[in-house]
């Protein structure tokens, strides 16, 4: 069974995470992060975890106040999926750094990251889900490639 959960302040992040849950099906649950604690993470085998950015690198609040439950939660075994929302146009200094953040918090845990994603059609500077040049998960932009957003979606899908 896949979890996957997402703080969104403003429903874009929501929204992806709608569309992933439509493509999983029966095989996945959607909960919003606002709702969760520690069990809820260790309920899952594989966790899909969506955050937007906000402030210059901020977490999306919900996930800022939740952190401490995902840190605490044991996700020996399990995969862990990320996707960000950002705008790489205002914020190219800091597009999708929140989507970095979740990673840094579970990246020292016993789960298995998976779902990197290539930098390729993005224009930015820096960004703390960068590594090896590479997203880190799924990056997204509504505000300024919503067009892209569906089928950038199905690919990463597709490889996960
Ligand atoms: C005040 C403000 C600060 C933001 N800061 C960042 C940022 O540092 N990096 C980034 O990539 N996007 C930033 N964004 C863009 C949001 O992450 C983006 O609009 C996102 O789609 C919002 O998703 P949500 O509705 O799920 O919260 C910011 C937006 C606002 C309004």
């Amino acid at each position: 069974m896949t979890g996957i959960i997402y703080g969104s302040s403003m429903g874009n992040t929501e929204a992806a995470a709608r569309i992933i849950k439509d493509k999983l099906g029966d095989g996945a649950e959607i909960i919003d992060v606002a709702s969760v604690s520690a069990k809820d993470f260790e309920r899952f085998d594989m966790l899909i975890l969506g955050t937007s950015t906000w402030g210059v690198g901020d977490l999306q609040d919900d996930w800022e106040e939740k952190l401490p439950e995902l840190q605490k939660a044991d996700l020996s075994g399990k995969k862990i999926a990320f996707f960000g929302l950002g705008d790489q146009q205002m914020y190219g200094d800091s597009y999708v750094d929140a989507m970095g953040l979740l990673y840094e918090a579970v990246a020292d845990s016993a789960a298995v990251c998976i779902g990197a994603w290539p930098t390729e059609g993005y224009d930015f500077t820096v960004s703390k889900a960068v590594i090896n040049d590479k997203f880190i998960g799924l990056a997204l932009d509504e505000d300024n490639q919503s067009d892209l957003t569906e089928s950038r979606i199905s690919e990463w899908m597709e490889g996960l």
